[in-house]
């Protein structure tokens, strides 16, 4: 029996565009379809030119209808959408920010759009993870606990705030920017993380011309024209200190969660109580305290403590929250870190990727959100 053009297209509904998560088809990318006997062509049509997934999507076309009884060679062809189709896949994915224009944008709002993640009914727990000052391990803390989330079956998004040192998309190993489809970016997403990072849009040095209106108006387009998806988890790679952003981020998103990273060095528990200090007063939830660098144990089984200790502890206490973990000093976390390899995915049994994944848990269980105490978002 020969395959009908029906039975390709339900071979394809199940296939998704990589980054989008969606049917192929439901996004109305498969166009023509051509049977010869026991040939098909299909023309598929990418969201923009150049699309860098198209290799992907043409294995998954591919494989798809090759495994249909029938079927002996698969060909897919591409073509790349028009700007009213592309406009129509924004509008079915993202809303239409048309549709409130004109109203007066307000804070939380961009265009029209309002933040998802500030409404009650998100299921988006935001993570704000922040530090008193740089170079304590706050971005290979986010990135290894997005990875972990991510690979406990959690969606996952992180946004790279840190404008005096964006390094998230290297320490995920991504080096290219996000795919925009008429004005909804797409992040780029590696180890099952996607991210948005400042660094997509400026270089590197320049980033001391950063200033706070700037940075508040780069956080809100982050909130609002990017395609998340609705994920479990948002990370946020706040910037090191107690910064205009934070004031930013509390106002965009008053159901944040903070965690904060720490060495175990008594100073650097004193200046790490200043971001958690900084949180509370912008009515920012502190849900816990991570220590990083804790120690190293040497290759005589010894553990030393190379930065001290205790300063985890302490600062959680003063707080009055819980110290979720420490994590070892191991080099291979370094070197991931600078190759695009987050050890949590690279070499998941070391000391320090279980104490990641073991965080994880903790936050995803032991400190999930029972009920809201803030005011504002009494749900009745
Ligand atoms: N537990 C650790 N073991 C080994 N190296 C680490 C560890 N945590 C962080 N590093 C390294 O220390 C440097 C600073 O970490 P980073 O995450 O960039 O800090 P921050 O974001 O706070 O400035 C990076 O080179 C990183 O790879
Ligand atoms: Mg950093």
């Amino acid at each position: 029996m020969s395959v009908s053009e029906a039975n390709v297209i339900e071979a394809l509904r199940p296939v998704q565009d990589p980054e989008l998560h969606r049917s192929i088809v439901d996004l109305g990318m498969v166009r023509e379809i051509t049977i010869v006997g026991t040939d098909v062509t299909v023309v598929v049509a990418l969201t923009i030119a150049g699309c860098p997934l198209k290799a992907e999507i043409d294995k998954r076309v591919r494989d798809a209808i090759v495994a249909l009884d029938g079927v002996e060679t698969a060909q897919p062809e591409f073509t790349v959408m028009t700007d009213q189709e592309r406009a129509d896949v924004r509008q079915m994915l993202h809303g239409d920010p048309a549709a409130t224009a004109g109203s007066q944008p307000t804070q939380g709002h961009s265009e029209g759009r309002s933040i998802p993640f500030s409404d009650p009914s998100s299921k988006t727990r935001v993570l704000l993870i922040a530090s008193g000052k740089g170079g304590v391990g706050k971005s290979s803390v986010t990135t290894n606990l997005g990875v972990a989330l991510a690979q406990a079956g959690k969606t996952v998004g992180i946004i790279d705030a840190d404008v005096w040192g964006f390094s998230i998309p290297r320490m995920l190993g991504i080096d290219r920017p996000p795919v925009v489809i008429d004005s909804m970016l797409v992040p780029p997403s590696a180890h099952g993380v996607g991210v948005i990072s400042m660094g997509f849009f400026a270089e590197e040095d320049q980033a001391v011309i950063w200033r706070g209106p700037m940075l508040h108006k780069a956080l809100e387009q982050f909130l609002t024209d990017v395609y998340w998806d609705e994920p479990d988890y948002l990370l946020v790679d706040l910037p090191p200190g107690t910064g205009d952003i934070s004031i930013s981020i509390a106002g965009f998103l008053p159901r944040a969660e903070v965690y904060v990273v720490t060495t175990p060095q008594p100073v650097a528990q004193k200046v790490a109580q200043r971001a958690a200090t900084m949180a509370e007063k912008v009515q920012l939830e502190v849900k816990g305290v991570i220590e990083n660098m804790s120690w190293f144990t040497g290759d005589d089984g010894q553990r030393y403590e190379l930065f001290g200790a205790g300063g985890g502890k302490e600062l959680a206490d003063k707080i009055g929250v819980p110290l979720l973990g420490q994590i070892p000093l191991v080099p291979a976390l370094r070197a991931g870190a600078d190759n695009g390899a987050p050890i949590v995915a690279t070499d998941p049994e070391s000391e320090s990727s279980m104490m990641f994944r073991d965080i994880a848990n903790r936050i995803d269980t032991e400190l999930a959100p029972t009920r809201r105490f803030h005011p504002e978002l009494k749900i009745i």
